[in-house]
């Protein structure tokens, strides 16, 4: 999905009342040495430099009444103006906006520079929605402000950038790119308080390991998230193991899947003394 055909990193500008909150979050562990690799880029931006005022204020009271503050449209602009580059996306976080999900960090992976506006208090006024291309929720909950939501979906773009994570296979299988919930992984000690490794992992088949995989993650997810079961790009091997996880046969289509391939039966060759077998044809009425 991800092509590999970017040049330069994938660059984010976040925007925000508390920069140093977002700081040591850019710096450290893989996204860190990402930077430093130069496949990712990031700066921070203090909404407050764009206050307009010498108390650095950029929110005030609601028109109309009610509690908290506001932020304000004009700071936003002023903030949006000054990035030296202006972004391909510039991105609203607010619970209001579209659930964030694998799909959006692909397509948000493809481009090259992501601004993010953290928002605080009460959030925006509603007109900032005019200076950006997205608004985006992390999830059906609220939170004080806008940066772990910016952070949440850093993790989830970044990664999906060639070379960020090193092994890409390891966010092809992840839960969600794959179109289903990753399987269950398993490493040492192969024995922990009664409870042990499959066997198939331990042995070296390669094709029993793939196919043992795939059908956990076909029970994990029919299980768990049946919801994503139809978009999972389902094929029929992947039907015969839902049918063997008890899912009645009539009930594939629902799940979006398709019918599993004709059950091979092994050919015996007939013995001299048998009759050879006989089609007969059907009588009327025979079908129901
Ligand atoms: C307390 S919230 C404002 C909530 C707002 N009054 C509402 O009910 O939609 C302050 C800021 O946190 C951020 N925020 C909180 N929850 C979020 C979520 N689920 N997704 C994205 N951003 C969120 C937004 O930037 C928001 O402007």
């Amino acid at each position: 999905m991800i092509d590999g055909a970017h040049t330069g990193p994938l660059h984010f500008s976040l925007l925000t009342l508390f920069p140093e909150l977002l700081r040591p979050f850019t710096q450290e562990a893989l996204l860190g040495r990402a930077v430093t690799a130069g496949l990712l880029k990031f700066d921070l931006h203090d909404l407050r430099e764009h206050a307009g005022n010498r108390w650095r204020k950029v929110d005030d009271s609601p028109y109309g009444g009610g509690a908290g503050m506001v932020i304000r449209v004009d700071v936003v602009e002023r903030a949006l103006a000054a990035l030296p580059v202006q972004p391909d996306e510039i991105i609203l976080l607010t619970p209001a906006g579209k659930k964030f999900d694998q799909k959006m960090a692909e397509e948000l992976a493809e481009k090259n520079h992501l601004a993010l506006v953290c928002g605080r208090y009460e959030g925006f006024d509603a007109r900032v929605e005019s200076l950006v291309t997205r608004e985006v929720s992390v999830g059906d909950y609220v939170m004080m402000g806008g940066e772990a939501a910016a952070a949440c979906i850093v993790e989830a773009v970044a990664r999906l950038r060639p070379g960020v994570i090193g092994d890409e296979r390891s966010w092809q299988d992840d839960s969600y790119s794959s179109g289903l919930l990753d399987y269950p992984e398993y490493t040492r000690p192969a024995q922990w308080q009664g409870q042990g490794v499959p066997e198939v992992l331990q042995g070296g088949n390669h094709a029993a390991i793939t196919r043992w995989r795939r059908d956990r993650a076909l029970e994990r997810t029919l299980s768990r998230r049946p919801d994503l079961l139809p978009s999972a790009g389902l094929t029929p091997h992947d039907s015969a193991a839902l049918v063997d996880l008890g899912v009645d046969f009539g009930k594939l289509a629902a799940l979006g899947a398709p019918p599993p391939p004709p059950v091979k039966t092994k050919r015996r060759k007939r013995k001299p003394s048998e009759p050879a077998l006989t089609i007969q044809a059907p009588t009327d009425g025979g079908e129901q």
